[in-house]
């Protein structure tokens, strides 16, 4: 019998039949046929410390004995108050308020609802517009969709959405001659826009150091720092879409501090919960937090889900920064791997370019006479052929990247870099 579930992103005609998994243990999953796979993108970018950790699992166990879920109007638990608290530890000062919702789309439309209520409340009521990246993605709901107009998922919905400006994305890589030239451009492009409608934005999304779905596009810290003192004066809120890049993804715990760039909000899912849970955050300034704060009912921030907050989510979060807190080498160590993997197996493949790597995220083209780009052909055959070989892999298009859990070891590195070289000198 064929299964009722309509899979997420899936052509459902054309995709082969998806694979059912039993368990996962580490790096490893393994499907119900007995064959073993590895997990190189941390399924979807959340797997930080790898599958079934016993710590994690252990946390939910305990906080399940306890409190599995409690309305969170009103009401507060210990495992949200003491994540929130360590969170804030860990992110710039300027940031004081966090807000809890359940993914990183609704992490993304509480920022965008933030920004735009607080010039509201400012006076500033003609700040109802909102400024992108080309190639940005944040999220499938239709506030996340409409300031992620820069990706390619949003135009059979297009009637739904808002407009938004976007600006070019200064995506770089090793020995790129034009990065001066394209991080000039992308500035004087912003800078126009500020100067002759600056009073009309009230934010600028941006993903920081690499844009994920829209290709593992990274750029330099010195351009998030000239981005942050463009749009100052302006007083245009600077709003991070951290949703893939923190935890340790970049290297260092939060691209902001990678950057070392203070964003007035900041948008927080996938590694919150350790990737076990559902869970998402916004970090607000104090600025934005008090906009809301009144004696009248109706200036508070309305937007809640269901399920915000949830105690298992909160204890396995908690559980997960503990071990980033432990082991940052775990995270810090993968960029010096994939160098190593690239030089032992790639650096002469005549199939690749623009290789490039922030932390723990690797990334390179495959070249394609015909094609390139989210849909082709060579992503599907890529897909298929790795699976074959025992790897999770899910190109973006002709763009192949790794994000692995932090648990992989040096072997395995260097046996999924042998197997990319493998694989492309076969086809
Ligand atoms: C940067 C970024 N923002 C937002 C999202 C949306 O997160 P979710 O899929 O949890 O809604 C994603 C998902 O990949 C993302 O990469």
């Amino acid at each position: 019998m064929t299964s009722p579930i309509w899979q997420p992103f899936t052509q459902m005609k054309t995709a082969p039949p998806p694979l059912k998994v039993v368990s996962g243990k580490g790096i490893l999953l393994e499907l119900e046929d007995g064959r073993q796979i590895m997990d190189c993108i941390s399924s979807w970018w959340v797997t930080l410390h790898g599958h079934s950790h016993p710590v994690l699992a252990e946390a939910l166990y305990t906080q399940a004995q306890t409190l599995e879920q409690v309305i969170f109007a009103g009401f507060t638990h210990e495992p949200a108050e003491q994540l929130a608290a360590q969170l804030l530890t860990h992110l710039p000062p300027n940031l004081t308020r966090v807000f809890f919702s359940d993914n990183g789309s609704t992490a993304v439309e509480v920022a965008l609802k933030m920004a735009y209520q607080y010039w509201q409340r400012q006076g500033e009521t003609q700040r109802t517009r909102f400024l992108g990246f080309e190639g940005g993605y944040h999220g499938d709901t239709v506030g996340a969709m409409s300031i992620g107009q820069g990706s390619l998922w949003w135009q059979s919905f297009a009637p739904l959405l808002f407009h938004t400006d976007l600006i070019p994305f200064p995506a770089t890589f090793p020995g790129d001659p034009a990065l001066a030239t394209r991080e000039a451009e992308a500035l004087a492009k912003l800078e126009h826009l500020l100067q002759t409608q600056g009073e009309c934005y009230a934010g600028i999304f941006i993903e920081p150091l690499v844009q994920g779905a829209g290709g593992m596009r990274m750029c330099r810290p010195q351009f998030l720092q000239a981005l942050a003192q463009l749009t100052r004066p302006y007083g245009v809120l600077l709003i991070y879409d951290e949703v893939m890049t923190g935890f340790g993804r970049t290297g260092e715990l939060f691209a902001c501090l990678k950057s070392t760039t203070a964003p007035d909000l900041i948008c927080l899912s996938k590694g919150l919960s350790g990737g076990c849970l559902p869970l998402a955050v916004t970090v607000a300034t104090e600025a934005i937090y008090q906009a809301f704060y009144q004696d009248d009912a109706t200036q508070a921030f309305y937007h809640s889900h269901s399920y915000t907050g949830n105690p298992l989510a909160c204890a396995t979060g908690l559980a997960s920064l503990a071990l980033l807190a432990e082991t940052p080498n775990r995270y810090r160590r993968l960029e010096k791997l994939h160098w190593q993997g690239y030089q032992d197996w790639l650096q002469n493949c005549p199939a690749i370019e623009h290789f490039r790597v922030c932390g723990t995220i690797s990334a390179m083209e495959i070249k394609t006479h015909k094609d390139p780009g989210y849909y082709s052909q060579l992503g599907s055959l890529l897909k298929a052929r790795f699976l074959e070989a025992g790897f999770l892999m899910r190109p973006l298009g002709n763009t192949l990247y790794l994000m692995p859990p932090y648990c992989i070891t040096s072997t395995q590195i260097d046996a999924v870099y042998k197997a990319i070289a493998h694989i492309l000198s076969e086809i």
